[in-house]
């Protein structure tokens, strides 16, 4: 899949992991280029608070984003996953969201199979005027998964 990242985004390596220094918190998200992209393109310009652990991978649908893609980003060493998607009927080719919603669907299904806390991922809707929703769902979803990590690292339980 070919994917474009605003400059500052940090990449995944495919032979040494993600980028990141050692006990960093690492957010993997994918964007749909139509509505998500520029829905944080817009919280970029209007100066949104966005977290820098937040890393951007931009594909032009949510429906390209394959299970194995998202399972490849834990499997690198990321903490969270998000899949941002155009709203139901907003997607540019036509059903990609559904699919990447019945997808999402399974595999939260599956991933406590895998070891994963499912609150690690994050399906969602973003559209392009959206730049308030796009700030505070990645705010949260970090602090989400910062607190899943902190307890997985102390043996703390929820
Ligand atoms: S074009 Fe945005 S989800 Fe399909």
């Amino acid at each position: 899949m070919s994917c474009q990242t605003l400059p500052h985004e940090r990449h995944m390596d495919h032979q040494h992991g993600m980028a990141g220094t050692d006990g960093e918190l690492r957010i993997v998200a994918f964007l749909c280029n139509w509505c998500s992209y520029a829905g944080a393109d817009k919280a970029g310009s209007s100066q949104l608070p966005v977290p820098p652990e937040v890393s951007v991978i931009r594909v032009m649908c949510s429906g390209r984003v394959e299970p194995t893609l998202i399972l490849e980003a834990f499997q690198k060493g990321a903490d969270g996953v998000m899949v941002l998607a155009c709203h139901p009927g907003d997607c540019h080719y036509k059903q990609g969201n559904l699919r990447a919603f019945c997808r999402a669907e399974l595999l939260e299904r599956m991933l406590p199979q895998l070891g994963i806390d499912q609150a690690r991922f994050c399906f969602d809707y973003v559209s392009a005027a959206e730049a308030e929703k796009f700030s505070q769902l990645t705010g949260d979803f970090t602090e989400q998964v910062r607190r899943l990590t902190i307890h997985r690292e102390t043996g703390l339980k929820d």
